[in-house]
């Protein structure tokens, strides 16, 4: 009997399990890929979505501070020349002199054993000098350059200057623009949160390392608006949110570590931030992270729309710009830690299973019905009216009647498929079935009238 611990996993596995199970394939596969895009197959997005509406429920539903909006994808380019985007976000770029390939210079580093954290760019290029670093095509590297990361585009039929528009290279700031909005609409009392999932679009320098680093991914942020004189205890409130949103992924608090972003290194807004890190297939790699964004953004756009971003405490004249809280969760990089967490390999029968140990609340089935038999019409009959019953309560359940039971099993536990549910010529008469349980491979015979209780 063996186990695969994280520690072990290697990336291929995931990346294979991914794709051979319909999870998630290379975007635009079918014509040589897009570098930095992936598509999610019927799996993954289930998976994908079961976080995002399980984020969406904890941090939005189950409280009574928060709002949720959905703001549009392009904006006016004066949202990101507010908000210090047009200027400041940018990454270290640097170029294989013969091959002309391009890197970010701090992966360079990192890459040849080097931590850059708290580097100048100037620093990590005399860094590359003293150590003879050169690319990975081995040869020499020219001095770094800032690039800026938003992908640019046109709105209308004119390009030009005037209908620059940008892909949101995050969803905050289609948060900040409506604070105003929610203000006037709800009044709701300070603290209180406004939420947003969506796309966010980078043109990373290299995408690497699966889903982690991609240039179009998805996020989940909350803005949370406070009075500043209590910054300190929110900030440390937000951070116990984090550790219960990471219990409900099931990841392992072990593989959790917190690092406290220095000064030099923190974007232009932040005056605090935590990165939480996660060790991946990949190494310790940051998960989310959660800033202390102060009234910078409110700031910003008071000053270049003329339009107040005060807030007035109700029943008193006083009144000032809220400062913000923010957590800033990445779904890709959830999901990429909720399967390395989960993957397992282990012995069963003299035979080496795969199986993913999703928590039941993520897994993309809850249950897999099968007849024991296929070419058994009345165990085919029977075996159907049990999965559409099943199906009515809970949509996302599966049939499965290809092969022998055994490779049915395994296809299951591949894919995370906490139980099995087989109906065989016992089930005619008694009205029982067998419950496979994917962990322990337990079977226990069950009634059928206490399927949704057995599940409860
Ligand atoms: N609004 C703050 C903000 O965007 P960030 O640290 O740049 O902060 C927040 O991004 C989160 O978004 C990251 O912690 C990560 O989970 C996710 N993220 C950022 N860039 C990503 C990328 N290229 N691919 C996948 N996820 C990414």
């Amino acid at each position: 009997m063996y186990n695969v611990v994280m520690s072990d996993l290697k990336m291929e596995d995931v990346v294979s399990l991914c794709k051979r199970r319909g999870f998630i394939y290379q975007g635009s596969e079918v014509y040589g890929g897009l570098s930095g895009t992936w598509d999610y197959g019927p799996l993954g997005v289930v998976l994908k979505r079961n976080i995002m509406n399980l984020w969406w429920k904890m941090f939005v539903e189950d409280r009574e501070d928060m709002y949720g909006v959905d703001a549009a994808i392009l904006m006016n380019q004066k949202v990101w020349q507010a908000s210090g985007h047009v200027d400041t976000f940018v990454d270290p770029l640097c170029e294989d002199i013969e091959t002309k390939k391009r890197y970010r210079t701090d992966h360079i580093l990192k890459d040849n054993g080097i931590d850059p954290t708290g580097m100048t760019m100037a620093q990590m290029d005399e860094a590359i000098t003293e150590n003879n670093i050169l690319s990975p095509e081995k040869n020499k590297l020219s001095q770094s350059r800032t690039f800026n990361m938003m992908f640019t585009t046109h709105v209308g039929p004119v390009a030009d200057e005037n209908s620059v528009s940008y892909l949101r290279p995050e969803t905050a700031q289609g948060i900040f623009t409506n604070f105003k909005n929610v203000v006037d609409s709800f009044y709701p009392d300070l603290p209180f949160g406004i939420a947003q999932q969506g796309k966010a679009f980078r043109n990373e320098i290299s995408p690497r390392d699966f889903v982690f680093r991609s240039r179009e991914f998805e996020q989940m942020e909350i803005e949370y608006f406070i009075d500043p004189e209590h910054w300190e205890d929110l900030f440390e409130q937000w951070r116990q949110n984090i550790y219960e949103w990471f219990e409900v992924l099931g990841l392992p608090k072990e593989c959790i570590h917190e690092l406290e972003v220095p000064e030099q290194d923190r974007a232009h807004y932040s005056k605090r931030t935590i990165d939480f890190e996660f060790d991946f297939p990949h190494g310790r790699d940051e998960l989310l992270g959660m800033a202390y964004r102060t009234d910078f953004d409110l700031n910003n756009i008071q000053r270049d729309s003329k339009k107040s971003m005060e807030y007035t405490i109700k029943g008193t004249n006083t009144k000032f710009i809220p400062h913000v809280i923010e957590p800033s969760f990445g779904v890709e990089r959830a999901l990429m830690a909720v399967l390395s967490a989960a993957y397992r390999e282990d012995e069963q029968n003299g035979e080496r299973r795969t199986y993913l140990a999703l928590p039941e609340h993520l897994a993309p089935y809850k249950f897999c019905v099968s007849p024991l038999l296929k070419n058994k019409p009345e165990l085919v009959e029977k075996a159907r009216e049990v999965y559409l019953d099943l199906k009515k309560k809970y949509r996302n359940i599966t049939w499965d009647d290809n092969g022998n039971i055994g490779k049915r099993y395994r296809r299951q536990d591949e894919i995370g498929t906490p139980n099995c549910i087989v109906i065989d010529f016992d089930t005619l008469e008694d009205d029982t079935v067998t419950v496979r349980d994917r962990d322990t491979t337990k079977q226990t015979r069950v009634k059928i009238e206490n399927l949704i209780k057995y599940d409860e």
